[in-house]
């Protein structure tokens, strides 16, 4: 019976993290194929927005996508929302880049050109007030800046301007541009508005330039309150754990690879603790490998390697995070935990399910208004969203049983 080297442990936990074998996707990848190709003929398409709790894979299935795209020779950038950061320079530097791998493709270097020139002049027009910054910051196009277009310093009519050259550029060489944005819940609403105006008038137009979105899954409510008609624009797809198929072959196929094998126990027991989640399939599958033995992997390795997991994800997946927040968030979140045990999902697996914030306030025997600070504050730093109006839910799966252990 062969080893099992921890040298050659292919799991992979880590936010972003590319898993050795990414499971459970091909809907999303089929989808995608399509969407790309409809929209380089110039045909309607929505956007696709993927939302999902944390660790369930949508950074690491945005990239996928983006590797798609490029497969098809289309330009591509892609940012990181920030909160209190405008998207003008990200989505500059974003489109710049996109925009370069399809220069080589373009017998019009001039046409090129002056894109980039419209370029730096919507880069270069942000906010008057930080003129010092602004000095400092250079976009790293060579040529001069264009004026009269995407300049306006209405972020609005210059993202439209941008986005329309910028699909120009991509018609000439008969692909198209994709813009992903992650963590997109936490763009600015002014921003948020701006790039739902962009989209609204691209897919009018059938310029073939997209933006694929990421993010937790109030991002839907997000962008609905930014503009109304965003629920026609995009076509969002619920990321969520694994089923069981999926999450044996997260785990099975990249042992094989290695000549490793697990007993269908083992694969039991770690469905039973990971939940699905994918996140918790790479923890609990890099700790099982590590402590195992020999192939075939079994159900009593699991459990041997299981404290070794939690213990790795009580400090790098929840407690980081758990940090973030101050004595009262805790205290908020922590009323949270122990309601959130009353109500189960469907199918009894999500522990952590949607809680009264009516209910938190009397827990705490406060008024519910009182709270209201803490609770936009946890939402802000990502740490709970508001599905439903009157309710907070955790974005970290299982945040509510890990709460629960904690003194
Ligand atoms: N489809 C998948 N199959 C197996 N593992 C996955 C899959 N998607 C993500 N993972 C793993 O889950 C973890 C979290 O992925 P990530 O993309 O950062 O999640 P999110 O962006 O939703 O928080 C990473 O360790 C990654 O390797
Ligand atoms: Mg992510």
């Amino acid at each position: 019976m062969p080893d099992v080297d921890p040298v050659r442990n292919p799991y992979a936990p880590g936010a972003g993290q590319r898993p050795p074998e990414l499971a459970g996707r091909g809907r999303e990848l089929e989808v995608f194929d399509v969407v790309l190709e409809r929209v380089a003929r110039g045909r309607p398409e929505r956007s696709l927005m993927l939302t999902g709790l944390r660790g369930v894979g949508k950074t690491v299935l945005l990239n996928t996508l983006r590797s798609q795209a490029i497969n098809r020779l289309w330009g591509t950038g892609k940012i990181e929302a920030r909160p209190d950061q405008s998207v003008r320079r990200p989505v500059a530097a974003a489109l710049h880049m996109a925009v370069r791998e399809l220069a080589p493709h373009h017998r019009a270097p001039d046409r090129v050109d002056a894109f980039l020139g419209v370029l730096k002049a919507f880069a270069l027009r942000s906010n008057a007030s930080n003129a010092k910054l602004r000095e400092r910051w250079q976009p790293g196009i060579d040529g001069p800046a264009a004026s009269g277009r995407a300049d306006s310093g209405d972020i609005e009519i210059d993202l439209v301007e941008l986005f329309t050259d910028a699909a120009t550029v991509a018609t000439d060489v008969g692909t198209g541009i994709a813009l992903f944005i992650d963590e997109m819940q936490d763009l600015a609403p002014t921003d948020v508005s701006a790039l739902c105006a962009a989209c609204h008038e691209l897919s009018q137009l059938g310029a073939p330039l997209i933006v694929v979105g990421a993010g937790l899954p109030h991002l839907p409510a997000v962008l609905s309150a930014a503009k109304s008609y965003s629920e026609r624009l995009f076509r969002y797809q619920r990321i969520d754990r694994l089923d069981r198929i999926a999450a044996d072959q997260a785990l099975g196929a990249p042992a094989q690879r290695e000549g490793v094998e697990y007993e269908q126990k083992a694969l039991d027991v770690l469905y039973e603790q990971s939940g699905g989640y994918p996140y918790f399939v790479q923890a609990y599958g890099k700790a099982t490998w590590d402590h195992a033995p020999r192939s075939p992997i079994t159900a009593a390795d699991v459990r041997v390697a299981a404290p070794d997991a939690e213990a790795e994800l009580a400090v790098g997946f929840f407690g980081s995070r758990f940090e973030r927040a101050t004595p009262a968030e805790r205290e908020y979140m922590r009323a949270m935990a122990t309601l959130a045990t009353e109500g189960p999902d469907a199918d009894g697996q999500d522990m952590d399910a949607a809680v009264p914030t009516a209910e938190i306030a009397r827990a705490l025997g406060r008024k519910p208004a009182s709270l209201s600070p803490a609770r936009d504050a946890l939402i802000k730093k990502g740490l709970i969203y508001s599905g439903e109006r009157g309710t907070v839910a955790f974005t970290v799966p299982h945040f509510g049983r890990y709460l629960r252990t904690q003194p």
